[in-house]
């Protein structure tokens, strides 16, 4: 057994694991990262692309947005075409100028993933059978690696291994309380070298279902379609992909479509949920490992990123200047911007998919919600203020670093 000791261990090379570590190197606090799949297919996967400005901001804070800044398309608006109609909703007029930042999530990780092996930090890709052990006193990390057996003991273990993670699975079920609600159907998702279809992206609502068309850049587009959960994506060939989308869409953007042969093609489930506390012990559940949103509002990423904006405060916070309030806080902190997170995506799912189950009357309830959103500049306002992001603490993190900073210069 290799024993090694660091401050803080952290499961996980998604956006969450990934910017924690790259913020506790800015703060001169030492830590392991542990992921159990290769670097390569990490830095492969594909994810969702809409960046609210706390994570653009959090981005710049780990040095690590040079090609956010170059490769970043910022976006001020987006359109919903329900049945035929469409709308734009003005982001940033009805937000004083906020605005969301189209750039893939994995772009994030590989930008996150190439600043980690520049400044060499503490890694183990194919990390087997991680354990986590007496995460209340004396924390501790087991895991296999090349042959080997590894003990880590550390001072906080930061659980960012996702919804089927490790972290969340070694809470003793006492201690924990979930909430969730599954949705009836899946999104099948494309990704193609073709330009998008419009200049921002498109929530459609039509009586076929709902669809999107997004983008990773002016050459790469990324769609979606909602479908039933008993469909196989062995079942959808790149053609009848574009033809249903088609029927999906106005007939401005099914003329201006440009069709491709994909990249990627897979299907999702979507589901709600949350894990309540965020935090055990010296044991912190951040990202997907603590909440999933369905992807309609685009908070899974971003929702990671406010989390780690509270567990990089709250533990430089710790080392600097010696404060368990940030620790404490944590879980509140974070759940308290989770759960309106969960209440926006679940709100835009509700409004813009068929559900089947739906009565008649629920229908017709949607609709004319939908309709007013769509009608009001109030109800407009409200879509738009939780589409680009709810505050959040990046300043106060800032300034931790900054102080940090100064005090390794004086
Ligand atoms: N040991 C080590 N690593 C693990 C383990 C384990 N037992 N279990 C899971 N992991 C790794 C996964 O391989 C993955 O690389 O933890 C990482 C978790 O990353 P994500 O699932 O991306 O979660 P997170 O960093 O919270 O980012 C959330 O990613 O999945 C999307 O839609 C989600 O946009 C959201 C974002
Ligand atoms: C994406 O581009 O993958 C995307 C954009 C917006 C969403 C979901 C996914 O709401």
């Amino acid at each position: 057994m290799k024993k090694l000791n660091t401050q803080v261990v952290i499961i996980g090379s998604g956006p969450a694991g990934l910017l924690l570590g790259q913020l506790l190197y800015k703060a001169g606090i030492e830590h392991v990262l542990l992921e159990q799949r290769s670097a390569e297919y990490v830095a492969a996967r594909i994810r969702a692309g809409i960046l609210e400005q706390v994570s653009v901001d959090l981005l710049h804070l780990a040095g690590i947005d040079q090609h956010l800044k170059q490769q970043g398309l910022p976006h001020s608006g987006i359109e919903i075409l329900s049945h035929g109609t469409k709308y734009r909703i003005d982001l940033s007029a009805l937000t004083q100028g906020k605005q969301v930042t189209v750039y893939g999530q994995t772009e994030v990780t590989k930008d996150l993933m190439q600043a980690r092996q520049q400044e060499q930090l503490s890694s183990f890709y194919e990390a087997q059978n991680v354990q986590i052990h007496d995460f209340d006193n004396a924390p501790k990390v087991t895991f296999d690696y090349q042959g080997e057996q590894y003990q880590i003991d550390c001072e906080f273990i930061a659980g960012c291994d996702g919804y089927h993670g490790v972290s969340r699975a070694s809470i003793p079920q006492e201690r924990i309380q979930t909430f969730e609600k599954v949705y009836p159907f899946g999104w099948l998702g494309l990704l193609a070298d073709v330009p998008p279809v419009a200049d921002e992206l498109i929530y459609v609502q039509s009586k076929r279902g709902f669809a999107l068309c997004s983008m990773r850049s002016n050459t790469r587009s990324r769609y979606y379609l909602q479908v039933p959960l008993t469909d196989k994506v062995e079942n959808w060939s790149d053609e009848q992909f574009w033809e249903e989308l088609k029927l999906r869409l106005d007939p401005e953007s099914r003329e201006k479509l440009v069709t491709g042969t994909s990249l990627e093609k897979s299907i999702a489930p979507l589901r709600s949920f949350v894990t309540e506390p965020m935090r055990f012990g010296k044991l912190f559940l951040a990202g997907d490992a603590a909440h999933i949103v369905p992807p309609t509002g685009a908070k899974g990423l971003n929702l990671a990123a406010s989390d780690i904006v509270y567990l990089a405060s709250a533990l430089i916070e710790y080392y600097q200047h010696g404060s368990e309030q940030g620790i404490e806080q944590y879980s509140q902190k974070c759940l308290q911007r989770v759960w309106k997170a969960e209440r926006f995506s679940w709100w835009m799912t509700n409004l813009l998919h068929d559900f089947e189950g739906d009565t008649a009357f629920e229908k017709k309830l949607k609709q004319a919600e939908l309709n007013y959103i769509l009608g009001s500049e109030a109800g407009q306002a409200t879509l738009a203020e939780n589409y680009v992001g709810l505050p959040c603490e990046v300043e106060h993190l800032r300034q931790l670093l900054v102080e940090g900073n100064c005090q390794k210069a004086s």
